[in-house]
């Protein structure tokens, strides 16, 4: 059975002149729209309690038990506004099943599908004139779910608060789409096999900080993240997946690595598997190491290499860095490869070409 939602609506609703300023340079997570979905579940009661409320604090008392131990998991999609005024998600059913998965290695419940969904359509059809109409820009949609047992016992909570919030998105780096600069991690790894690669929970956030911290100090933009046992293989960059251009032309051929346990079985990258085969290229999930990379770079065999994610849909990778080595991908340059990848899945999911997948959801209809 669905939950019903009750609705509370907010009486400190932004103006219309001050959302359109945000809207105008909205930047990353920094703006909230003017509400927020709850569900409460617990041990005796399961899900309950489901409402959209104003945005707004949460107050919680010092002993919860997922500020001491991590007991928290999130996603991340988005609302595009489409060319006919109405407004889509893209594929939310994924975002649905990963969430259930994270939840479960994580020893939470799982909130149903149908729920996650409604969800999100409930509010986004409320903050609905906080959904950009640019296709660079998009309402990012924040679920996320932790424990609210108060005290400090090592167990799975016994409580937790389901929360969705909304956040008006433009460019994730700063500088757009430029290339970026990467750092190899051969000092820190982000996931070991049987750990929590493949969940998206916030301990994994926490552990790459340092990471990217080193990157930094290094001169470089983002972590590459390698494989845990013998910091060669090539798994993901910091919130992305990525993917490898081999050849050029209509014959280049596209790899990305494999869902080892642990990557992060990201949306994008899956829907590019598709996309590129569409486009015609050959596609497939290839292992990839350390010396490949450099020296497929070095004799052009590696043409481009990006990375992908919602948040940031298409990212080219500029130049690389580790202790003992780097090297320029593409000349520094986006490639053709990775413009046009980028530019198909964006009028996919902006609705100007056709979905041939039946990707898109719609949330709100074009208006009369
Ligand atoms: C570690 C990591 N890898 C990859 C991704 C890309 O996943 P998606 O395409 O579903 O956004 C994300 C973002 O969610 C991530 O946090």
């Amino acid at each position: 059975m669905t939950l019903d939602f009750a609705r509370t609506q907010s009486s400190a609703r932004l103006s219309d002149s001050e959302r359109e300023a945000i809207l105008a340079d909205p930047g990353f997570g920094q703006y909230f729209t003017d509400h927020m979905i709850q569900i409460k579940w617990s041990a005796d009661q399961g899900w309950h309690d489901a409402a959209l409320v104003p945005y707004g604090p949460i107050a919680l008392d010092p002993a919860t038990n997922s500020i001491h131990y991590g007991q928290s998991i999130f996603e991340g999609l988005k609302a595009y506004r489409q060319t006919d005024g109405s407004i889509a998600t893209f594929r939310p059913l994924e975002n649905a099943r990963r969430f259930q998965r994270s939840a479960a290695r994580l020893a939470m419940p799982a909130l149903p599908e149908e729920d996650f969904i409604r969800a999100i359509e409930i509010l986004v059809e409320v903050d609905q004139a906080w959904v950009p109409d640019d296709i660079e820009k998009a309402l990012y949609l924040r679920p996320f779910m932790f424990s609210t047992e108060v005290g400090l016992g090592v167990r799975p909570g016994n409580e937790y608060l389901f929360l969705l919030i909304a956040s008006p998105a433009g460019a994730y780096f700063p500088r757009g789409i430029h290339p970026v600069n990467v750092w190899l991690s051969k000092e820190y790894v982000r996931a070991a096999p049987g750990g929590t690669g493949e969940a998206k929970c916030a301990g994994n956030y926490a552990a790459s900080l340092i990471a990217q911290a080193q990157a930094i100090d290094n001169g470089c933009d983002q972590v590459v993240w390698l494989d845990a046992i013998e910091r060669y293989w090539i798994e993901e960059m910091g919130g992305m997946n990525l993917y490898f251009v081999h050849g050029s032309g209509d014959s280049a051929h596209i790899s990305t690595p494999p869902l080892t346990g642990s990557l992060l079985p990201g949306v994008t990258r899956d829907s590019l598997l598709q996309v590129a085969k569409d486009l015609g290229y050959s596609v497939a999930e290839e292992r990839i190491n350390v010396d490949q990379w450099r020296e497929g770079n070095a004799s052009g065999e590696i043409s481009e290499v990006f990375a992908c994610g919602t948040a940031a849909v298409i990212t080219p990778v500029g130049h690389v860095k580790s202790t003992d080595a780097n090297w320029t991908v593409a000349g520094g340059q986006t490639g053709q490869v990775t413009l046009e990848l980028r530019d198909q899945l964006l009028q996919i999911q902006h609705g100007s070409i056709a979905d041939s997948h039946n990707w898109m959801y719609q949330l709100v209809p074009p208006s009369a």
